[in-house]
């Protein structure tokens, strides 16, 4: 009789910096499932925002256009070897996504209640078939309520800042270990209290605090909490 390995669903969803999009990718890539970052595409929505001048320079955000536009934003990953890249209406964006312009307005767009159900109802989809690896802030708790396997990720703000500042020093920009923690502990503040889907840890996730955890012991923790999960259905 052949015995098939049944497909689940595995949410990753932690503060920003906690080492997450890592761990969810090596995760996938480890047991041949699709994985799919979820902040990228926020973040591929703000870069169309201010392709289109619907971001002032104060700041504020042409809402009525956005939302009118929505239907129109195709967001989509394309596989280049072992790395995803985020499209933007068929154009490879990943590195401009990643930028400075891009991360400091992100936030108030990700808090936009029609931005969030169109890229949920997008989530969904990727997910539809099973096999599939997702990170981000409301995956256990909105996009996949029926995860089969849910991951909390922590770490200390401190441990997180000085993860960000080796990012940021790697890249050539220059700040200071200070002006890091305060915006970590700044976004973790608008990720926890904004009104449509805040961070949070759902009942059934699991809780890894990485902040005194290497990268192997990580990946292996999530490895074997997938096995017992595929041990346990099968
Ligand atoms: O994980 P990240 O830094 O790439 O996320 C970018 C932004 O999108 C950040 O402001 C949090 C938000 N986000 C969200 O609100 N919900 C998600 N599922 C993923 C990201």
């Amino acid at each position: 009789m052949s015995h098939t390995t049944p497909k689940i669903i595995i949410a990753i969803d932690g503060y920003s910096s906690s080492g997450k999009s890592t761990m969810a990718r090596e995760l996938a890539s480890k047991i041949g499932y699709r994985y799919v970052d979820s902040g990228a595409m926020y973040r591929a929505v703000t870069l169309f925002a201010l392709r289109n001048h619907l971001i002032a320079d104060d700041g504020s955000i042409d809402k009525e256009t956005l939302i009118k536009e929505l239907p129109s934003i195709k967001i989509d990953f394309k596989v280049d070897g072992d790395k995803q890249l985020t499209t933007l209406n068929g154009e490879v964006v990943e590195k401009e996504i990643r930028g400075m312009i891009v991360s400091s307005h992100v936030s108030p767009i990700a808090a936009i209640p029609e931005v969030r159900h169109r890229l949920v109802q997008l989530q969904q989809q990727f997910g539809r078939e099973r096999g599939i690896v997702m990170d981000g802030r409301d995956i256990g708790s909105t996009v996949f309520p029926d995860a089969e396997l849910k991951i909390f990720v922590d770490a200390s703000p401190e441990k997180r800042a000085m993860r960000r500042l080796k990012e940021l020093t790697d890249k050539g920009v220059e700040t200071s270990y200070e002006a890091v923690l305060a915006n970590v502990v700044e976004r973790d503040h608008i990720d926890r209290t904004r009104a449509e889907s805040p961070l949070r840890k759902v009942d059934d996730a699991v809780v890894i605090d990485n902040s005194d955890m290497t990268h192997d012991e990580q990946n292996k923790l999530l490895l074997d909490l997938y096995n017992q999960i595929i041990n346990r259905l099968g």
